[in-house]
């Protein structure tokens, strides 16, 4: 049994993957999470549905606790979800940004190698790229120079930073971050989805709108260099995203730290994202047409010939209109 602890599980993406790792097996899993974005019914429904795991409700920000838990357990891996995640929040209020992404990463990074962790997995973004000048027709590569535009993305890069220069400084300590794209859907099972709350991501504002949970939603700007006029963005289903983790730990095993971006390596536009959910739902729901957002790139696709090379992902959900369908099917369950 491999001990692992997963940070910030009971949020979108994290429960996800605890999901995939109950499914392989062979894992101890330990997860905290603070629930500040997160849901306790999520471990719960995790519980019911694919077996038990410790959860410890715990702020990464009480570092005392975070080094006693770790000296404690001895964790060999550990995969790093927990963080705040909305950019206009982070340009309001940078200061939340640099001390849980940043601070508190580096000091769960102190805590990893001081207690001999082997594994180190970080959630990394596309916002590390900021606003690229072109983009090739084959998408951004891990190679494009990294210039966040807002104190989110810096403060991810910022971690990915401190992961690097402590790998080189600890040679048993090794770490894979992927960034991702724009991640979406749901639980093809239907167990678990995105709960978060007043969400702006595209497709599950959609979804919410398709059900009446919203009167209309907007589309920011519809005069970009693209064929609609709407901004295109890679849209990859959580569950493949998660499948990802579990190939990075793999990867970890015979290599040495890496970083890896997360897609699928194409794109579609806001118009084509609404009119699939309105295909999906049945629902011809109003979407209106609304200035550009600042700092929206015109297009945003991942390479990620790197990933599918280097490693055995392979993506099993690469159909939008799944990933929509499984959206709104869990925005359903949310309702009931
Ligand atoms: N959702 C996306 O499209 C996307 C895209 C790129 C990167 N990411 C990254 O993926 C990770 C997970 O995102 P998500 O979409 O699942 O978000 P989420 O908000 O659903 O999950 C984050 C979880 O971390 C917990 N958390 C936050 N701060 C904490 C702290 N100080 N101590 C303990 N727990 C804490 C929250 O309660 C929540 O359960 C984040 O690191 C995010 O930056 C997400």
């Amino acid at each position: 049994m491999k001990k692992i602890l997963i940070t910030g599980g009971a949020g979108y993406i994290g429960s996800h993957v605890i999901k995939e790792l109950l499914k392989k097996g062979g894992y101890d899993i330990t997860v905290v999470d603070n629930l500040s974005t997160g849901f306790l019914d999520t471990i719960q429904r995790l519980q019911d549905r694919w077996g038990d795991f410790r959860f410890i409700q715990m702020d990464l920000g009480d570092w005392e606790k975070v080094d006693e838990l770790m000296q404690k357990e001895r964790f060999d891996e550990v995969i790093h979800f927990a963080a705040a995640l909305v950019v206009p929040e982070s340009v309001e209020n940078p200061l939340k940004y640099y001390l849980n992404n940043t601070a508190n990463t580096a000091n769960l990074i102190k805590a990893s190698v001081e207690s001999g962790v082997k594994k180190f997995i970080f959630s990394s973004t596309a916002a590390v790229y900021g606003e690229p000048e072109s983009i090739p027709s084959t998408g951004i590569s891990e190679e494009a120079p990294t210039a966040p535009i807002n104190p989110y993305g810096h403060s991810k890069l910022m971690s990915e930073q401190v992961l690097k220069d402590t790998a080189k400084a600890y040679p048993g300590f090794k770490y894979v971050a992927l960034r991702y794209f724009n991640v979406a859907g749901a639980d093809v099972e239907g167990t678990i989805g995105q709960s978060t709350k007043d969400a702006t991501h595209l497709i599950k504002v959609a979804a919410e709108t398709a059900l009446g949970k919203r009167e209309k939603m907007y589309i920011f700007g519809d005069d970009y260099p693209t064929p609609d006029g709407t901004c295109i963005r890679d849209y990859i289903h959580v569950d493949d995203l998660a499948l990802a983790h579990i190939e990075a730990l793999d990867y970890l095993e015979e290599h040495e730290s890496d970083l890896f971006n997360v897609g699928y390596g194409r794109g579609y536009s806001v118009k084509e994202v609404i009119d699939t959910m309105r295909r999906v739902s049945g629902n011809d729901f109003k979407a209106q047409i609304a200035p550009r957002r600042a700092g929206d790139p015109a297009i945003l696709i991942a390479d990620s010939s790197k990933l599918r090379s280097s490693t055995k992902w392979q993506p099993h959900y690469d159909d939008l209109e799944l990933i929509c369908k499984t959206a709104l099917e869990w925005e359903r369950q949310l309702s009931k």
